[in-house]
């Protein structure tokens, strides 16, 4: 009995660890793909932020796209000129930056599933649900409120305040955790490209808190007509907030020590007196 039970014991292990380390295969790469890169990029949907990656392994060769693909930024910063290319035609000059976990076997799988092309499931391009009616001044009026956090997100996200600020929000500004958000609109490559973006946010900050729950697609038009309208209307860089926030800090401080010079008036002088007197009876 007691063999048997080892056996079991024996098997189960052997196939959970086979399960653990299986290979990242071609099924595996496009959940990878859908998760991580489809935020930026289609295959044979056209350019959103990244280009097109239909054909890219005959644009390019295999060995150079997997050492890309572990690490975008040290490839661009080594002159590289096709490199230099593709970070020309980015919005904004923008690197990609290097997925989670990216290891030679996962850029292998990665690319097999690209290259896969029309045979394989195509992934939606993330973003594609938006509709793309007009902005109007109520979209506007209900990001502020989502970005304020007067609204709730129905997935239940943080408030985006928490974390960033923005040209058009007065007071004391947003959250430093993230960027300055009033110049992303055109950045990120406008209504369709941050659309995506922020239908399934690549990066790791964002993608940990938005993963798993996930903006509706409503609160994301109304999002990027707010984001739209804060970059036509002011100008980012603005430290006033910052330096509002001293001034109002500073003249809180002065207003604690004035109202503790008054609550303590006294103190120091009845504090010494008794010292003395103590002193100089006992001294004496
Ligand atoms: C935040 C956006 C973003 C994400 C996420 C992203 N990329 Fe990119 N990708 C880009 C940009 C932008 C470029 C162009 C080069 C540059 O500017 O860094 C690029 C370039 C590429 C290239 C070279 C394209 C060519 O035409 O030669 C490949 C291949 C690629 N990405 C694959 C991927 C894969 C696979 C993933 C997911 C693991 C991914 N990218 C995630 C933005 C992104
Ligand atoms: C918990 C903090 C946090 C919250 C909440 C948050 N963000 Fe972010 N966000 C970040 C950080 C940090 C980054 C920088 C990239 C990263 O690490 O993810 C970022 C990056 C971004 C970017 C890309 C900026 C760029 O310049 O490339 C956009 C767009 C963005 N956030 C939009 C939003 C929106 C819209 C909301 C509200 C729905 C939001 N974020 C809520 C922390 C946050």
């Amino acid at each position: 009995m007691r063999f048997l039970r080892l056996v079991q014991i024996g098997i189960l292990t052997a196939c959970l660890s086979a399960y653990l380390s299986r290979p990242a295969d071609a099924q595996g790469a496009g959940a990878v793909f859908r998760q991580n890169c489809s935020a930026c990029h289609t295959i044979g949907g056209g350019h959103i932020i990244g280009p097109d990656l239909q054909g890219v392994t005959k644009r390019k060769d295999r060995a150079w796209l997997v050492r890309f693909l572990q690490n975008p930024k040290t490839m661009i910063d080594s002159g590289d000129p096709y490199a230099a290319q593709l970070v020309q035609d980015a919005p904004g000059r923008m690197v990609m930056p290097t997925a989670a976990g990216m290891n030679p076997d996962l850029a292998n799988a990665l690319l097999d599933y690209i290259e896969g092309g029309t045979a394989a499931a195509k992934p939606e391009p993330a973003g594609a649900t938006l509709s793309d009616r007009p902005f109007t001044a109520a979209d506007v009026a209900v990001g502020q409120q989502f970005f304020l956090g007067e609204r709730p997100f129905e997935n239940g996200g943080p408030a985006c305040i928490s974390c960033h600020t923005l040209g058009t929000i007065g007071g004391l500004g947003g959250g430093r955790l993230g960027p300055d958000l009033t110049n992303v609109f055109d950045r990120l490559g406008g209504r369709k490209g941050l659309g995506a973006w922020l239908s399934g946010p690549p990066t790791p900050t964002m993608q940990s808190v938005f993963g798993k729950r996930a903006l509706q697609p409503d609160e994301i038009l109304s999002l990027l007509a707010m984001i739209d309208d804060a970059s036509n209307r002011s100008h980012p860089a603005d430290n006033s907030s910052v330096v509002k926030f001293f001034a109002f800090g500073f003249s809180g401080m002065l207003v604690g020590l004035a109202l503790l010079q008054i609550a303590w008036r006294g103190r120091i002088r009845s504090v010494r007196r008794s010292i003395v007197r103590a002193h100089v009876r006992g001294g004496l």
